[in-house]
């Protein structure tokens, strides 16, 4: 495999050559590396940067300089793919290392200052390629970065090929921890099953290791790994017993805005009664509150209650119906807040949701780490009618943005609203 190289300083990439891997891979001619400097391709009296067109601060790569080194590096190398880095680039990882280490022959262009002019990867580009989300000064490092992680991928470059095999991040899972001599130390012991020698059982300790580490640490990465159904099953009941239940959900039925804007009460409707209640079970919110200032609403949904829980209906489907042990009437949010109160010895942090975009709103992915991390009660207040008044929002102390697609029509029931909202807090990726 050929790694052509342009960049700034030539000098940075050149000791990482002599080290390790890349050493022995060029040694064992796996690799070779030409590297090449824009310099090379300057008259005396060019510059490679200038200033950039819009004002902002910061030199760009400028096209002259850059094109005449990069036809000079394709000319000598036909069928070479064009690489760039750049942070706005696919982002770097295994399957996309293993992709690159099949093309044979690669010209890695790294930028400096503020990049290239953009006309410059219009013409060359085959591919863009970021190391990460961060940002570095120059090219030249992530071009060694680049070049050491696709090379582990060619054959015969890492001595012992199942050591790449089982790297972290193939199959998208961390690998096992590993230990070695002694076997006892002050501050731990190496698990006694890997000094038994019994490889089968040892290969299966590491399995589970493996994505139990997965879980704990890159939960995002089990979504796309290959897992067993019953590893998934351990996983599942493993995430299961450690989240904290002290998720609520409120339904609204006062105050509510119609579609005035004024403040209403709304009817109490049938199928929220179930519906929300076994989504509520599925997710693991401990109670689903319906509340409604009117006597005879609440009575109505105690009928409701009562009529699929008492008697014959009770026995006809006690899975679905076993949601509605959840459910509590209460007359008022404050209300609500008072019962969760009483149980968790502290008021509950309000997340109000509602259908429209509005200033200072959450996102999912914030709330989903303060319910891991945070240890108050949260109540998740749903609207009926038009939406929670302004009053309720003002009070809240999170609004989620609203779920939905790009259409201007967006008119969820509330059903549908809680489940897509408590599958993107509470639901499972893997
Ligand atoms: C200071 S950076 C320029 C960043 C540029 N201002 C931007 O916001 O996209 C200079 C050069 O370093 C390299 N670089 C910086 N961060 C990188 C990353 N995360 N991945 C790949 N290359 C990177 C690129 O070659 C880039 O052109």
């Amino acid at each position: 495999m050929i790694f052509n190289i342009l960049s700034v300083f030539r000098e940075l990439i050149k000791p990482s050559l002599k080290y390790g891997v890349l050493s022995k891979a060029i040694k064992r001619k796996k690799i070779k590396v030409n590297i090449f400097s824009y310099s090379d391709y300057l008259n005396d009296s060019d510059r490679m940067d200038d200033k950039q067109f819009g004002g902002e601060p910061g030199m760009v790569i400028k096209y002259k300089n850059a094109s005449k080194a990069i036809n000079a590096i394709k000319k000598s190398n036909p069928g070479t793919k064009v690489i760039f880095l750049t942070p706005k680039g696919k982002r770097l990882d295994n399957n996309l290392a293993k992709k690159m280490s099949k093309m044979g022959n690669i010209s890695i262009i790294c930028g400096r200052y503020e990049g290239f002019d953009e006309r410059i990867i219009e013409q060359y580009a085959d591919l863009e390629v970021s190391i990460g989300d961060y940002i570095v000064s120059g090219g030249e490092y992530p071009a060694v970065i680049l070049m050491d992680s696709v090379s582990r991928m060619i054959n015969g470059v890492v001595g012992n090929k199942d050591s790449v095999k089982n790297d972290s991040l193939n199959d998208s899972l961390l690998k096992h921890p590993v230990y070695t001599r002694p076997a006892k130390l002050k501050v731990g012991k190496v698990p006694k099953l890997l000094t038994t020698g019994n490889h089968k059982r040892i290969k299966e300790f590491n399995r589970q290791e493996s994505i139990l580490s997965t879980l704990k640490r890159r939960e995002d990465l089990l979504e796309a790994s290959n897992l067993k159904l019953e590893e998934r099953e351990f996983l599942r009941k493993i995430k299961k017993d450690s989240i904290k239940s002290n998720a609520y959900l409120a339904l609204v039925h006062y105050p509510i805005q119609n579609i005035k804007g004024e403040v209403i009460k709304t009817s109490l409707t049938n199928l929220d009664i179930q519906d929300i209640a076994r989504t509520c079970m599925s997710y693991g919110i401990k109670k689903y509150y319906i509340t409604h200032p009117v006597k005879e609403q609440r009575e109505l949904a105690k009928n409701v209650l009562d009529y699929w829980q008492k008697g014959i209906n009770i026995k006809n489907d006690s899975t679905k119906h076993k949601a509605l042990e959840n459910i509590e009437i209460r007359n008022s949010i404050s209300d609500a807040i008072k019962a969760i109160k009483k149980i968790h010895g502290k008021r509950p942090k309000i997340v109000a949701t509602d259908g429209r975009i509005m200033h200072n709103m959450v996102n999912y992915s914030d709330i989903r780490r303060n319910l891991d991390t945070d240890d108050s009660p949260y109540l998740f207040l749903f609207g009926t009618g038009w939406g929670l008044t302004k009053e309720v929002l003002d009070n809240a102390d999170y609004i989620l943005k609203p779920v939905g697609s790009y259409y201007e029509y967006n008119h969820l029931s509330v059903r549908s609203a809680v489940a897509i909202i408590l599958d993107r807090i509470f639901g499972c990726n893997f």
